[in-house]
């Protein structure tokens, strides 16, 4: 039989990677953070004191090693804006391709990202695109004490700012040429706004299911 590959897309934040790895331990399939390649490849662009939106960063995404993407520094506000930049390069996709597919081919998986389900395995057995608003995202990551808002300051003003960055992250993805940001025709949208994690996790079991 094919491997079972589950593709779950969808924008910054909204709760992919929780969903995907819970996915991936409970149909017993290995898990990929696709986001953490562009991240790795972002944090090498930076490193090296180069422009992220000048072209050439595929030098860096052919020399990642697996010990990149165990970096404790992938997660900063400067690489999630550096991240987006490269991953806006054609050559830094074309060559971040293989690795994504070769991890799926063998045996299985489950991968999150932007383009899983539209580029990467567009045959995907399953394929989710999980979203929520800026709003709700920005509250999320603040209450699970992802950001900090400054001593004093007010919290309100710094969720909206979150949501923000996030929502402009969102457009940029969005509007790039190569593989933008957007759900698959085939895909099963699960708008999570007014779900927790659980919730989330029981539907998209639920469609699974239905699939296998
Ligand atoms: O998912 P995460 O927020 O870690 O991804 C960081 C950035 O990497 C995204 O904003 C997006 O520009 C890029 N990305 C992508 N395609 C993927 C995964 C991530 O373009 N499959």
């Amino acid at each position: 039989a094919a491997p079972v590959i589950i593709a779950v897309d969808g924008p910054a934040a909204a709760g992919k990677g929780t969903l995907a790895r819970r996915l991936a331990q409970a149909l017993s399939l290995p898990y990929l953070d696709t986001g953490l390649l562009y991240r790795a490849v972002a944090r090498r662009v930076l490193d090296a004191g180069r422009d992220p939106s000048a072209p050439g960063a595929e030098a860096e995404a052919h020399a990642l090693a697996p010990s990149d993407l165990d970096r404790t520094d992938l997660r900063t506000p400067e690489v999630d804006r550096a991240a987006s930049l490269v991953a806006a390069q054609p050559a830094v996709r074309a060559a971040l391709i293989e690795v994504q597919r070769r991890f799926g081919r063998e045996s299985g998986a489950v991968l999150d990202g932007r383009d899983i389900g539209t580029v990467i395995f567009p045959d995907a057995t399953v394929k989710l695109y999980i979203t929520a608003s800026p709003l709700t995202r920005a509250r999320r990551r603040w209450a699970q004490g992802l950001d900090v808002a400054p001593v004093d300051g007010d919290q309100t003003a710094h969720i909206e700012a979150v949501a923000a960055q996030l929502a402009a992250r969102d457009a940029a993805d969005s509007a790039r040429a190569v593989a933008p940001l957007r759900p698959a025709a085939d895909a099963v949208v699960i708008e999570t706004d007014a779900m927790d994690a659980e919730t989330v996790l029981a539907k998209a079991l639920q469609v699974v299911r239905t699939r296998l």
